[in-house]
């Protein structure tokens, strides 16, 4: 799996943001029309899935760091309705059934191949009408080509210690519907995740199961 110690390390000095994040509230706020069984890809501190746990949704929220899940079963054991797994999100098993797939910042953490299995999966593991709700770092963003270029992974560097891989926009909505999505929302543009002072340039999707 990319970059696990990275992040275990990374999440075990428990200082990450813990507020939700803007995308978070946005999916809450715009994405109703549907039943309230979700999951996450690469959940990190859980700081959106205990959000959206207490906004009522039924969460299932996966990360591949071990010690970091380990403590949010304990952390966050009275939240109701939220379960955590120990999980590489690019290859779960099949015959599930979601309302709402949710990636922040994760498809730009994994390689084209395993990004096109990830479609795939959440695609067959949707329900009708499911939606699956993304926020990536796209070619627009500012510290795209940053860094060392990996080899045979086109638009992937390793930038401050770690894999980041640049999503191209209107080849991902395109890649997006190749699999059976429409489109219900997509943009690129900043004021999405300001962070630290900064106010860099995202990919954000809704796409829609049909
Ligand atoms: C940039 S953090 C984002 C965390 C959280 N979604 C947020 O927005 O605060 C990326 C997270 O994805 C996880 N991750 C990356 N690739 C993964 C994979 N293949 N399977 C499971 N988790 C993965 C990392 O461990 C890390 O916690």
């Amino acid at each position: 799996m990319t970059d696990r110690n990275y992040w275990e390390t990374f999440y075990a000095k428990q200082n990450a943001e813990l507020k939700p994040s803007l995308f978070a509230r946005f999916v809450a706020e715009n994405v109703k029309s549907i039943g309230k069984k979700l999951i996450e890809f690469g959940c990190g501190n859980a700081r959106d899935a205990v959000f959206f746990a207490n906004e009522n949704y039924n969460v299932l929220a996966i990360d591949q760091c071990e010690n970091e899940i380990k403590f949010l079963v304990t952390r966050y054991q009275k939240v109701k309705n939220l379960n955590f797994l120990v999980a590489d999100f690019t290859c779960l098993s099949e015959n599930q059934q979601f309302d709402i797939a949710y990636s922040r910042f994760t498809l730009h953490s994994i390689t084209a191949k395993q990004e096109a299995d990830v479609l795939a999966w959440t695609y067959k593991n949707l329900n009708a009408n499911g939606r699956f709700c993304i926020e990536v770092r796209g070619q627009k963003n500012e510290i795209y080509q940053k860094g060392d270029a990996v080899v045979g992974e086109p638009d992937a560097f390793i930038f401050n210690n770690h894999y980041r891989r640049f999503l191209n926009f209107d080849r991902f909505c395109e890649d997006l519907k190749r699999v059976g999505f429409q489109i219900e929302y997509a943009a690129e543009e900043k004021d999405f995740a300001p962070f630290n002072g900064e106010n860099e340039t995202f990919i954000r999707v809704i796409a829609v199961k049909k």
